[in-house]
């Protein structure tokens, strides 16, 4: 099984509600290994570059003010299918959709405030990567517990 690896941002929201913690063991719990970290208030020309997939539709103006609007903290998660994973630990992007035991299902209510990004392919993760940590290279490091999770 490909090992990927994929960003995750835990939005504004997020860190203004004390639930970083709460979410990122989530993801740790889950079994996927953090590689890369940091918090930092996102610029604009820097998210407009994030979500130039969205430029023109009708929320694109609340999501830049939304996601520029405070610190994030950043994430890099590796691991069998990480993309895939961390999606479905999310939820749906409408917290009204995602199932209870999901983080936007436990934790949110509305889409302009749904706590976290998690990359939606593998190529976007590696797109994503790159924007967010340039040439700073995860971190390279052994799990001693990995025999215990990955078969
Ligand atoms: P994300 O990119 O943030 O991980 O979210 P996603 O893949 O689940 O959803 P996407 O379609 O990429 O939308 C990006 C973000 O834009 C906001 N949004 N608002 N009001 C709306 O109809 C609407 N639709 C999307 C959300 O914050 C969503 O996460
Ligand atoms: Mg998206």
């Amino acid at each position: 099984m490909a090992v990927e690896r994929t960003l995750v941002i835990l939005k504004p929201d997020a860190v203004q509600r004390g639930l970083t913690g709460e979410i990122m063991g989530r993801l740790e719990r889950r079994g996927l290994k953090l590689v890369g970290l940091d918090m930092r208030t996102i610029p604009r020309d820097l998210a407009a570059r994030h979500y130039a997939e969205h430029e023109g539709k009708p929320f694109y103006a609340g999501l830049i003010e939304y996601i520029t609007s405070g610190p994030v903290v950043l994430m890099v998660l590796e691991g069998p299918q990480a993309v895939a994973v961390t999606r479905a630990t999310m939820g749906k992007t409408n917290p009204v959709e995602a199932v209870s035991g999901t983080i936007r299902g436990d934790l949110g209510l509305m889409t302009g405030r749904n706590l976290i990004h998690g990359s939606d392919a593998p190529a976007s993760a590696v797109r994503e990567i790159a924007l967010f940590f340039g040439d700073r290279e995860p971190q390279s490091w052994e799990r001693s517990v990995d025999p215990w999770i990955l078969e």
